[in-house]
């Protein structure tokens, strides 16, 4: 599966956001060493903190379903450049060692990066 493929599966998923709060909908998909595909949207709840963010909500999907092995993660939403991941799912993106970030808008703006530009100093397990 291509990067562009990737995006639009997490366009597809966007488009599930549960923003009522922010209005700001956010699409992901990660991509498996497999082949597989797991799309994921940002859920909101009235108690702000307890929002999933759509890149965890798809890792989290993928991981529940015995995943354990990425390529790739593509993020999207409606931003003036390609989308960047906060910094907590950077920190999940990490523990499965996505080596491929995704960043795209929904204008067609994209840029790849490794894990080790978005989360440089990381920590990690071997930390504890
Ligand atoms: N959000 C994501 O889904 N992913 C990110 O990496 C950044 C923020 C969501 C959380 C919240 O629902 C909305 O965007 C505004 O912060």
């Amino acid at each position: 599966m291509t990067d562009a493929e990737l995006i639009e599966v997490a366009k597809k998923y966007r488009e599930r956001a549960y923003a009522p709060y922010s209005k700001f909908q956010v699409g992901a998909a990660v991509l498996t060493k497999s082949g597989h595909v797991y799309g994921g949207c940002n859920i909101e709840n009235a108690s702000y903190p307890v929002t999933n963010c759509a890149e965890r909500t798809a890792i989290f999907k993928a991981v529940s379903e015995g995943e354990r092995e990425f390529e790739a993660i593509a993020i999207v939403a409606d931003t003036s450049g390609p989308c960047a991941p906060c910094g907590m799912c950077r920190q999940a993106i990490c523990e499965f060692r996505i080596g491929r970030i995704i960043m795209a808008n929904l204008k067609g703006d994209s840029k790849a990066v490794s894990l080790e530009e978005i989360l440089p100093f990381a920590f990690t397990e071997n930390d504890l």
